[in-house]
């Protein structure tokens, strides 16, 4: 630099004229022309561009992010609004959150983490519903559909899907690109969370950004999920993990309704862990081995409903459930039973039906030899969890195949 710049001068200063002239040019020339120069030496119309598109990022970044902090903070007031007059545990329960601070991960409290594992076609999407009709809950809608219709019973893929789980419960989207990629094109993965689909339609692209998942997700003192594709003895591994302290609801079905339901769905079809009864009824009875267990290690966060008994008695069991939860029973939730129990409306992923006969269509759209096919399959299951096979035609129309269940550790 100062040689340059020392000659510079001194070509300057000393010689006049053309020749002076000439001379500094070619020296600037046979300085440019050097290879390394190019390399490290932008041009100056580059530098200028490079200032502005900087600028201008800069600008567009600091607009989103305000835009971001605008709705977190549109989001917070609207929780509190939400949970005016909520009572919270105080010690019930075994919850000891007080107040709203308690709850929030953004405040370094323990949100209530509600789960709900059961399979494809068990009225989950229901109970789900019920769940999502309580106040600022942030619910997780079956956080592993980009695995297919598969089931995972263990390893390969269970510490993959655990983790996945885990980091949703969490809160922590960072390591979540698959998931988040996933919900691209398949919309399931957020529009069934109510707070957050609402910022993903009104913000495009808002939800592929996983600062502002993690961020959303941390002001909601509740978080739910329903989770199908894990087995029992691979989701108990949430139970073990003591900081999360999830409470899990087991959700079972005769298999006789879940496999009528199921003929409706043609993603079902080709996959022998949703399209077979065997298939079904293997899990059934290993989930009851793994139930039974759990029950007893842990009393007040695991339990077990029957999808029949929800719906022959949904009040009865929804109150339940929330104390089970640890949630409190708002009049939305009541409003949402009204309306979701009472009329058939909508198509076989709606849940507003006649919730009372809901279970038991394949009483009469199933033959005898249907029926048969799955009872063939599922005997044991059916014994452990309470369900009395038909015997025939017309027995199959009028008897009650569900039993008055008692669980027996
Ligand atoms: C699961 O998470 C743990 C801890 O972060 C990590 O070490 C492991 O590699 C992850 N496994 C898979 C399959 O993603
Ligand atoms: C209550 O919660 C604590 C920690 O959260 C736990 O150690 C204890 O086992 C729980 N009690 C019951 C009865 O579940
Ligand atoms: C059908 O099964 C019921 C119950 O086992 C039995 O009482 C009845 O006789 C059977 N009917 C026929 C036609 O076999």
């Amino acid at each position: 630099m100062s040689h340059w710049t020392m000659s510079k001068i001194t070509n300057f200063f000393g010689l006049l004229g053309l020749g002076c002239f000439f001379s500094v040019l070619l020296f600037f020339n046979g300085k440019y022309d050097s290879p390394s120069m190019h390399e490290i030496q932008p041009s100056a119309a580059f530098l200028e561009a490079e200032k502005n598109n900087t600028t201008a990022n800069k600008k567009r970044n600091d607009s989103k992010s305000k835009v971001i902090e605008e709705i977190l903070n549109r989001q917070r007031e609207f929780i509190n609004t939400d949970m005016k007059g909520y009572q919270y545990p105080n010690g019930k329960y075994n919850i000891s959150a007080s107040k709203l601070e308690d709850f929030l991960m953004e405040r370094n409290g323990t949100p209530i983490r509600n789960i709900i594992v059961t399979t494809w076609r068990s009225g989950s999407t229901f109970l789900g519903d019920i769940l999502n009709a309580h106040p600022a809950d942030f619910y997780h809608f079956e956080p592993l559909v980009a695995f297919d219709e598969i089931k995972i019973r263990g390893p390969p893929l269970a510490e993959k899907a655990l983790n996945v789980t885990k980091d949703l419960l969490n809160c922590e989207y960072r390591n979540l690109d698959e998931y988040i990629e996933y919900g691209k094109t398949h919309s399931l993965v957020f529009d069934r969370n109510t707070h957050l689909w609402k910022q993903c339609r009104a913000h495009k692209g808002l939800c592929y950004n996983h600062q502002f998942l993690s961020a959303m997700c941390k002001l909601f003192p509740f978080q739910s999920m329903k989770i199908v594709r894990l087995r029992l003895q691979v989701a108990q591994e949430l139970l073990a993990d003591e900081k999360l302290a999830v409470r899990m609801v087991l959700l079972v079905r005769d298999p006789r309704g879940t496999v009528q339901s199921r003929k409706h769905h043609y993603w079902c079809k080709p996959h022998p862990d949703c399209s077979d009864p065997a298939s079904l009824c293997a899990d059934l009875a290993s989930d009851y081995k793994v139930a039974m267990k759990l029950l007893k290690k842990y009393p007040t966060r695991f339990m077990i409903i029957r999808y029949e008994d929800l719906s022959l008695d949904p009040y009865k069991h929804v109150a339940e459930l929330y104390k089970f939860y640890g949630l409190d029973l708002r009049p939305r939730t009541k409003q949402f039973l009204d309306s979701h129990t009472k009329v058939k409306r909508g198509d076989h992923m709606s849940t507003f039906r006649k919730s009372s006969t809901a279970p038991f269509h394949w009483k009469t759209e199933f033959t005898f030899e249907e029926v048969e096919e799955v009872q063939q399959s599922c005997a044991i299951a059916m014994k452990y969890w309470g369900y009395v096979p038909a015997m025939n035609a017309t027995h199959q129309q009028e008897f009650n195949p569900v039993t008055d269940y008692v669980l027996r550790l």
